[in-house]
C-alpha cells in the first residue's frame, strides 16, 4: 500500500485528471482508464495517489468518452467531475475546467497540478516534490519528466541548456524536427501550473498540428515567449510515469506494480518465492511470516493473518484468513472467512459467505456455500456444504452432502456440536442433527436426528451364500447355448 503522507494544508491546489480520452490504440470497448493493473482501474489510482495531496472536494475529473461509466467506476471516491463532451485533445480538456471554475463558484486555487488518468504509477511524494519544486523556482509551469529506455511516442522535453532547470518547450513525437528526435527526456504529462497564468492562455492554443488536437504542451513554449519559467523536474523512476496506451504498455505496468506490492509485503516480513510468478493486487494485506509459494493468486480485498502458508496455485480473491492458516495447492476461495489455524485443501472451493471456525479442517474436492463451520470441525474428502450451520468437533465423513436445493427454494441444515456424519450420508434439508448426534454412514437423511441418537436411513443388507458361482455357471451356460 502507498505509504500514508498527510495532505497539504489547502494551500491554494488543486488537482484536474485529464481521464475524458477514449484510448483508441488500446481497441477496446472499455474506457482506457478503466481498464485494470493490479486489481484495479487506472483512473482508481490517479485518484487515490491525488487524495494523499489534496482533499477529494479539490481533485476535478475530466471525463467524457463513457462519462456515466467512468463516473460510476470511480464516484466513492468523493472526487469532482468536469464535462468534456467532444474530446478535441489535453488543451481542450483543460478549456473545461476553465470554464467549470467559471460557473460553479468554486474558488480558483493558485495552483493548479495536472496528471493524466492513464499514468498510473505515479506516487504522492512525487506530486508533493513537484509543487515544491515549483515553488521554489517560482515557476508558471512545472514539467515531470523522465529518461526511458524507449522515447518513442512519447512528447519530448526541451531545456534551455544542458543542466538547466528551464524548458523552451514540449514538443510532440510527430511534430520532432530531425535534430530532435534522439531528444531522450520524456513528458510523463503531469504538470503544476499557476491557475491564472495557465488559464489566460488556454484561449490561445490552436488545432494547427499533426493530430488536429488543442495541445496542452503547446502552453510551455507559449508561456515562455511571454517571459514566464517553464521548468522540468526528473521523475526517481522511470515505471512511475510510463503511460499505457496499447495493452502491453498496460501488462508491463501491471506487472511493475504487482511486483511493488509483492516488494511491499517482503519488506513488511512475508515469504513470497518467485514473486514474478504471483499475481498479488495492489490492496492485499498479508501478516508477517506467512509464505506464500509460487503461482498463487491475492485478489481483491484479501487479508491474510501471520505464519500461514499459501501453497502454489491458489486463488484467493477478497478473503480474510487468520493467522497460522493452511492453503494447500489448488484451493480456490472466494469471499470467505477463514479463522486462525484452519487448514483447507488441496483443491477446496470455498464460496462466499463461507465462514470457516479455528482449526478447522475442508480438505481434498470440498466445496462449502454460504456455510458456518465450527471450532475443530473437519470435512476432509469429496463433500458439498451448502447453506448449513455446522457447530464445534464435528466430523463430516467423505463422500457426504448437504442437498440445500429442491429447484425452486434453497434450505438449511443444523448441525450441532460433535455431530458425527457417516461417509456418503446425504442430508435433505430442511433438516437438523442435534448435538453430539450420530448419522450412520450411506444414510438418506429426511427427519430431524436428536442429540446424541443415532439415525440410520438405508436398506438392511443381505447376503445369499453361493449366490454369485450359481449365477455365473447360469449365465456361461447361455453364453454356450446360443
Ligand atoms: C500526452 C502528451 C505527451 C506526453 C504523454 C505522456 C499532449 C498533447 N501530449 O500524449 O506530451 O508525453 O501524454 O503520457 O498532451 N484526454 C482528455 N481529453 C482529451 C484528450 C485526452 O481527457 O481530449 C486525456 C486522456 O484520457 C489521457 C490523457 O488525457 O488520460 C492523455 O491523453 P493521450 O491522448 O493519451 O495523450 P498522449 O498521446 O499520451
Ligand atoms: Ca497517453
Amino acid at each position: 500500500m502507498r505509504e500514508k503522507i498527510s495532505t497539504m494544508e489547502h494551500s491554494g491546489y488543486a488537482i484536474a485528471i485529464m481521464a475524458a480520452g477514449k484510448g483508441t490504440r488500446l481497441k477496446s470497448k472499455r474506457p482506457k482508464v478503466l481498464h485494470e493493473i493490479g486489481g484495479q482501474a487506472l483512473l482508481r489510482h490517479v485518484i487515490a495517489a491525488a487524495k494523499h495531496v489534496v482533499e477529494p472536494g479539490h481533485i476535478y475529473c475530466i471525463v467524457g468518452h463513457e462519462a456515466d461509466r467512468v463516473k460510476a467506476a470511480v464516484a466513492p471516491t468523493g472526487v469532482k467531475f468536469v464535462m468534456q463532451e467532444e474530446q478535441r485533445g489535453t488543451g481542450h480538456a483543460l478549456q473545461m475546467v476553465k470554464a467549470y471554475f467559471a460557473v460553479s463558484g468554486d474558488p480558483l486555487p493558485k495552483n493548479l497540478l495536472v496528471l493524466s488518468g492513464d499514468v498510473p504509477l505515479i506516487r504522492p511524494e512525487t506530486i508533493k516534490e513537484i509543487c515544491s519544486v515549483h515553488q521554489a523556482e517560482q515557476a508558471a509551469m512545472t514539467i515531470l519528466t523522465a529518461v526511458p529506455a524507449n522515447p518513442t511516442g512519447y512528447g519530448r522535453v526541451m531545456r534551455k541548456a544542458a543542466g538547466s532547470a528551464e524548458v523552451t518547450a514540449i514538443v510532440e513525437q510527430k511534430s520532432l524536427a530531425p535534430h530532435q528526435l534522439d531528444t531522450p527526456e520524456i513528458n510523463s504529462g503531469i504538470y503544476c501550473f499557476d491557475t491564472q497564468e495557465l488559464f489566460a492562455r488556454l484561449d490561445q492554443l490552436s488545432t494547427n498540428n499533426a493530430h488536429g488536437e488543442y495541445y496542452l504542451t503547446d502552453v510551455a513554449a507559449m508561456m515562455v515567449a511571454d517571459g514566464l519559467r517553464v521548468v522540468a523536474v526528473q521523475a526517481q523512476s522511470v515505471d512511475e510515469v510510463l503511460g499505457a496506451n496499447t495493452i502491453a504498455e498496460m501488462m508491463h505496468l501491471d506487472a511493475a506494480m504487482r511486483l511493488a506490492t509483492a516488494r511491499r509485503l517482503m519488506a513488511q516480513g512475508v515469504t513470497i518465492f518467485r514473486p514474478e510468478t504471483c499475481v498479488i493486487d495492489a490492496q492485499v494485506e498479508v501478516g508477517s511470516d506467512t509464505v506464500i509459494e509460487p503461482y498463487v493468486q491475492l485478489l481483491g480485498a484479501t487479508k491474510i493473518g501471520s505464519e500461514s502458508r499459501v501453497r502454489s496455485y491458489a486463488v484467493i480473491q477478497d478473503s480474510v484468513l487468520g493467522d497460522g492458516v493452511t492453503v494447500r495447492n489448488g484451493c480456490i476461495l472466494d469471499r470467505a472467512e477463514v479463522a486462525s489455524g484452519a487448514v483447507l485443501g488441496p483443491y477446496a472451493h470455498l464460496r462466499p459467505e463461507s465462514r470457516i471456525g479455528e482449526n478447522a479442517h475442508i480438505g481434498n474436492f470440498v466445496e462449502t456455500k454460504k456455510v458456518t463451520v465450527g471450532k475443530g470441525s473437519k470435512a476432509n474428502h469429496l463433500n458439498y456444504l451448502g447453506d448449513a450451520v455446522i457447530g464445534a468437533g464435528v466430523n463430516i465423513g467423505a463422500g457426504a452432502i448437504t442437498c440445500n436445493y429442491d429447484g425452486v427454494l434453497k434450505h438449511q441444515t443444523t448441525i450441532g456440536d460433535r455431530v458425527f456424519i457417516g461417509s456418503n450420508a446425504t442430508l435433505i434439508a430442511p433438516v437438523a442433527v442435534a448435538d453430539g448426534g450420530y448419522v450412520a454412514a450411506a444414510s438418506c437423511i429426511t427427519d430431524d436426528v436428536p442429540a446424541d441418537a443415532l439415525a440410520i436411513g438405508r436398506g438392511r443388507q443381505v447376503v445369499k451364500p453361493g449366490w454369485a458361482s450359481r449365477k455365473r455357471a447360469e449365465l456361461e451356460a447361455i453364453k454356450k447355448g446360443c
